[in-house]
């Protein structure tokens, strides 16, 4: 949900050309966040005033109206600049076009300019209060309001630092926002600051420089709404010595994918860290710490490989990823899993698992795709657990205002760590006093950062907008929680060791399910301009219905509806027809016999059903019109096998119907607002 990139240098010497490149460059790595419009702000060609260049549509349009403006924009190799903001969005406030896209600015100068991530929700009174001022808006979106409000507060105080200034700012705003500065007033100075969404810094040395020589400084304050505080700063390092230690590169980015080509060294900000550089020093001065607060920001040591985050041989990133899967899975129970001893460790839960185990309930909370790898585990949980398993959905249980109490464990599943929803319902979990367990895809997220404990799903950088591969490694995380709780109990030994004998074989079984490719795609050929199309199942394929439905909404704007084939002849039945296109996934497992009742009743009313069965099982093909064959595998691990099915569908369908397949109109791939 929107794209933030920035660098900053100080002594490394970089062409204008160069900085832009590397902005557009930032930005098509966070495409994925966010694509109907784009934008970069740098210092003009005379160093005195800013450039502001914006583009509706994807970032390669902004790419080229950069190259038509090479020329105005002294894009040389000889001039240096030493600051650029770029960002890609995804409107929230404002149809997408070129005067709402980001940068946004104060006045026709460019005295400021900011981009934004997120939602302000007080955006209208701020507006009112500057039109009183005098103040002009272009554009329809909440985050010109920023760029105006620290005009304004220029204008009063021009004795304020840069990050003064917008630490003024943000004590004005509510809502959750990731925001990165730059003014003519302060040439080659950025700030930044972050509310609920994500934002990082990553830093380049040219000397190998350890972590405790990145020059960076602290200052801390009580946050007071108003009035600028005026509560002494705590330097922690005011003086960086020899000028060489101040040769540093920063990147501010939403998240790593975009910095990684140039460092694997990152700092995540906290809510309300105000960062500033200047002349090669980062400060980052902490709103809401207290003055003695002796907390330094970590710098994390990225794991992340550029070519992980490259298309390599595939035509889309969705593709790749679901390709991945016989990999990211077993990078999932990596070092966790012992195949031949049969024991299953979760390091970021080991110390917890006595309090889970004595707990009332667990709680499985999601969105989207990530619900769905709730629904899917559900059952084996309440089986392995014994205890009581509830599943929602963020959006619903926050509407709810569900009870929760201390006892009470909760599960926050999310891919990117940041969905809005997610995060505000795990905020509420742990004002009731429960225990949350994060279940995250993105080292250093909201969600991991704010759980007491968690399991990282290690399924890899996954840019495809729709959710692929981080589902199959969701699904296999709560599959080797449940292994874990259920250890210790004697009658389960079998079950156990069942499970984990296909864990260990799932990544060959994956294997054999992706080789249906070409079958998927001539079975999308043929369903590609059909309307709508129904899939049914239940037991623990129930969820492959859910999440194979959303892949082809969501990728191919068809209609599309997962049904609880128990609930089919209370109503669903009559959509039947020898027209209505019907998905029906039927294993051989303990709803084998219901699902064939479904099967016989889809025919009976003169249906044509698509079959997802097992390999060899004619009784149930001789009831379909066609047929995917998977290889079976233990019941609670099946829909891992039969959502690959669905996945490939839908990108055949999406690429024949000439949908951007990775960038799905409407969606962004992190949805950092309510
Ligand atoms: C669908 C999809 C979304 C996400 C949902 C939650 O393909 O990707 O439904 O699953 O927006 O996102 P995370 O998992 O990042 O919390």
């Amino acid at each position: 949900m929107c794209g933030i990139f920035a660098y900053i240098n100080h002594l490394t010497p970089k062409t204008r050309r160069e900085i832009l490149e590397l902005l557009v460059n930032g930005l098509k790595r966070l495409e994925y966040r966010g694509y109907d419009s784009a934008g970069v702000a740098i210092d003009a060609a005379d160093q005195k005033d800013i450039a502001v260049v914006k583009k509706s549509g994807k970032v390669a349009a902004l790419e080229e109206l950069l190259q038509e403006q090479s020329g105005d924009l002294a894009v040389d190799d000889s001039v240096e600049s030493h600051c650029g903001i770029a960002h890609t969005r995804w409107a929230t406030h404002g149809e997408p076009s070129a005067i709402n896209s980001h940068p946004q600015r104060s006045g026709e100068d460019n005295s400021f300019v900011v981009i934004h991530n997120g939602i302000i929700t007080n955006y209208k009174e701020v507006k009112t209060f500057l039109e009183n001022k005098g103040y002009i808006f272009e554009s329809q979106t909440d985050t010109e309001a920023i760029a105006k409000l620290v005009d304004h507060i220029y204008a009063q105080h021009k004795d304020y630092s840069f990050q003064e200034l917008v630490e003024q700012v943000i004590q004005q705003l509510e809502g959750a926002f990731a925001l990165c500065f730059k003014s003519r007033f302060f040439p080659n100075e950025c700030v930044a600051t972050r509310r609920g969404s994500p934002l990082l810094v990553g830093i380049k040395t040219r000397r190998r420089l350890s972590s405790d020589h990145v020059p960076i400084m602290y200052t801390n304050n009580k946050a007071t709404r108003g009035v600028v505080p005026s509560v002494p700063r705590v330097n922690s390092h005011a003086h960086f010595e020899p000028e060489e230690e101040r040769d540093v590169e920063y990147f501010f980015a939403s998240d790593a994918s975009a910095v990684i080509e140039h460092t694997n060294k990152v700092l995540y900000f906290e809510d309300d860290d105000v960062a500033h550089i200047k002349d090669g020093v980062l400060s980052i001065h902490r709103m809401s710490g207290s003055s003695t607060d002796p907390h330094q920001r970590e710098i994390f040591t990225l794991k992340l490989e550029l070519q992980q985050i490259m298309k390599g041989n595939y035509d889309y990133f969705m593709q790749k990823e679901i390709f991945e899967q016989s990999e990211s899975i077993v990078n999932t129970m990596r070092g966790r899993l012992n195949f031949a001893n049969g024991t299953v460790t979760l390091g970021g839960i080991k110390d917890y698992i006595p309090e889970i185990k004595r707990c009332r309930r667990l709680m499985l909370i999601g969105c989207g795709t990530s619900y769905h790898s709730a629904v899917a585990t559900r059952q084996l949980l309440e089986e392995l657990t014994e205890l009581p398993v509830m599943v929602e959905l963020a959006s619903d249980f926050l509407d709810r205002n569900t009870p929760v109490f201390r006892d009470d464990v909760c599960f926050f599943i999310s891919q990117s760590g940041e969905t809005a929803d997610t995060l505000m319902a795990l905020r509420y979990c742990k004002r009731h006093g429960a225990l949350i367990v994060g279940i995250t895809n993105t080292v250093g997220s909201s969600i991991c950062r704010e759980s007491h404990c968690g399991v990282h799903i290690n399924a890899g950088p996954e840019i495809g907008v729709a959710s692929t591969k981080a589902y199959t490694s969701q699904f296999v995380s709560l599959v080797m929680f449940a292994l874990v709780i259920s250890e210790d109990r004697i009658s389960l030994q079998k079950r156990r060791a069942d499970i984990i004998e296909g864990l260990h074989e799932l990544d060959v079984k994956i294997r054999q399910v992706l080789a249906l490719d070409d079958k998927v795609k001539a079975l999308a050929e043929d369903l590609y301009q059909q309307r709508s199309l129904l899939i049914m199942g239940r037991g623990y394929n129930f969820s492959t219905c859910l999440e194979g439905a959303l892949k082809v909404k969501e990728l191919t704007y068809m209609h599309s509806e997962g049904i609880m084939a128990g609930e089919l002849k209370h109503g669903p039945l009559a959509l039947i027809d020898d027209s209505m296109p019907v998905m029906m996934i039927v294993m051989r497992d303990p709803v084998y016999v219901k699902c064939m009742n479904a099967l016989q009743q889809v025919n009976a009313r003169q249906g044509r059903p698509i079959v997802v069965c097992e390999e060899g099982d004619t009784e149930t093909m001789s009831l379909a019109s066609r047929v995917l064959e998977v290889p079976k595998t233990v019941d609670c691990l099946q829909g891992v096998l039969t959502v690959i099915p669905m996945q490939l569908l839908a990108y055949h369908i999406a690429v024949l119907r000439g949908c951007n397949v990775d960038c799905p109109r409407n969606l962004a791939k992190s949805v950092t607002v309510e």
